[in-house]
């Protein structure tokens, strides 16, 4: 778990500012729950033969004996939300965005963490894939607009819940003879949940993976229909993206279409995933509300802070202005002056502790303001403002009265 300080900050602030632009502009709007929910809605959401649930949960027994867990992702919260408001029957179209802590006890390291961020979106009761393909475009539109160009659209179908038991049969038919060549978790999960096995990192697994049967070879007319509507209409964004038949995601809900976008430079290693999400059609009719199409994604802000190029210092806003004052007087006319100028929608800093001119222009040079106004016991008498632009190194006196109109002509 991370603290966040300045310069990161600002570089956080304007990735979740430029998502949030992003995101409302495709008719999304915001949501907020909270970081706990009961335990059962995630064990019945996310599944119970996941590592998220097995592992990976901060679960405890609040003073009244119910268990809370603090939310290990923000789709369940988000369902929840829905049918406890009633929102369908006024809205039958929804598009949710969400932002903020997701705690998920994960071996950390870098790009991985136990407590992190996501910003995520869900559509609901869309069933037509072309919707699914145009959140693969808004969050690759984001992420280019935040700089990252080396990106991999990763896409698959997982199928739906009539494709699901032959597959899971196939997967079994494969695996049970290469029994003893899997880690324990996999054997456990051949009974379990033999999808899970296709995501198993452990290397002896993984060979055995790559010869495993592939899900689109076992979908159902419809579902492969949906999947190829879902690649056409990301054609049709200009989003070039690759078909692993191998991808399945750490989360039970999905039923059909899936995709991760990927970052291809970077320090991020195994962590290099920015964003994935998919269709979940039958999540709301499990959580008790009727049946609705869903389909969402989230990604990690650590990861894509950490993938974007430019350092967090190029997202600092410095002052714009300067004041620098000595003597009594002129130092309380600087208060108000700074204090005037922010009214008026400029960045303003000054030094509260004083000290000689030549040490409050350095601390001025220092903090990047275009302009420095100065006030001495002779510009008060004169009623003039000492106005240095700090690019040209030009300083000249100017009317108290006419200062706004030079700072506007200066730095606007
Ligand atoms: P997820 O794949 O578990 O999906 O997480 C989405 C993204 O969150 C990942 O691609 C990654 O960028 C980031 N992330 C996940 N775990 C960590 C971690 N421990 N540390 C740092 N970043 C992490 C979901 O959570 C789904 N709720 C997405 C979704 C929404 N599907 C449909 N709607």
């Amino acid at each position: 778990m991370n603290d966040l300080l300045p310069p990161d900050s600002a570089k956080w602030n304007h990735v979740e500012h430029v998502a949030r632009q992003v995101f409302e502009s495709f008719g999304y709007r915001e949501i907020r729950t909270p970081i706990v929910e009961y335990t059962p809605l995630f064990v019945r959401s996310i599944g119970e033969a996941t590592d998220v649930v097995e592992k990976e949960m901060y679960t405890f027994t609040d003073r009244d004996e119910s268990s809370i867990t603090m939310r290990p992702e923000g789709t369940a919260g988000a369902v929840r939300a829905l049918l406890e408001h009633g929102v369908l029957q006024k809205q039958p179209v929804t598009r949710w965005y969400y932002s903020g802590p997701m705690f998920r006890r994960e071996r950390a390291q870098k790009g991985r963490y136990r407590q992190f961020y996501q910003m995520g979106v869900e559509a609901y009761g869309v069933a037509e894939p072309t919707i699914d393909a145009e959140q693969v475009a808004m969050l690759h539109a984001l992420y280019l607009r935040l700089g990252i160009t080396g990106l991999d659209v990763i896409v698959n179908s997982v199928g739906g819940p009539d494709d699901r038991p032959a597959y899971r049969e196939a997967l079994v038919a494969y695996f049970t003879p290469h029994r003893a060549e899997l880690c324990p978790d996999c054997q456990r999960r051949l009974e379990r949940n033999p999808l899970r096995i296709l995501d198993c990192k452990v290397a002896g697994c993984r060979a055995l993976v790559a010869g495993a049967p592939s899900i689109l070879d076992h979908l159902s007319p419809a579902s492969l229909a949906q999947f190829a509507g879902f690649r056409a209409a990301l054609e049709a964004l200009g989003v070039p993206h690759q078909v692993d038949a191998r991808l399945v995601r750490g989360l039970d809900y999905y039923t059909g279409p899936i995709f991760e976008l990927k970052a291809t430079g970077g320090d991020l290693g195994a962590q290099n995933t920015l964003g994935a999400g998919g269709r979940y059609d039958r999540l709301v009719e499990e959580l008790g509300g009727p049946p609705t199409p869903a389909v969402g994604f989230a990604f990690g802000v650590e990861r894509v802070v950490l993938t974007m190029p430019q350092p967090a210092e190029a997202y600092e806003q410095g002052a714009e202005i300067f004041v620098v004052a000595q003597g009594d007087a002129p130092r309380l006319y600087a208060l108000r002056l700074g204090h005037q100028l922010r009214g008026d929608g400029y960045r303003v800093d000054l030094d509260h502790r004083g000290g000689t001119f030549k040490s409050q222009f350095k601390r001025a040079d220092k903090s990047g303001a275009k302009v420095v106004l100065v006030i001495g016991d002779a510009e008060l008498t004169s009623g003039q403002i000492m106005v240095k632009d700090m690019a040209t190194g030009e300083q000249r006196p100017v009317p108290a009265a006419e200062a706004t109109a030079t700072l506007v002509k200066l730095l606007r």
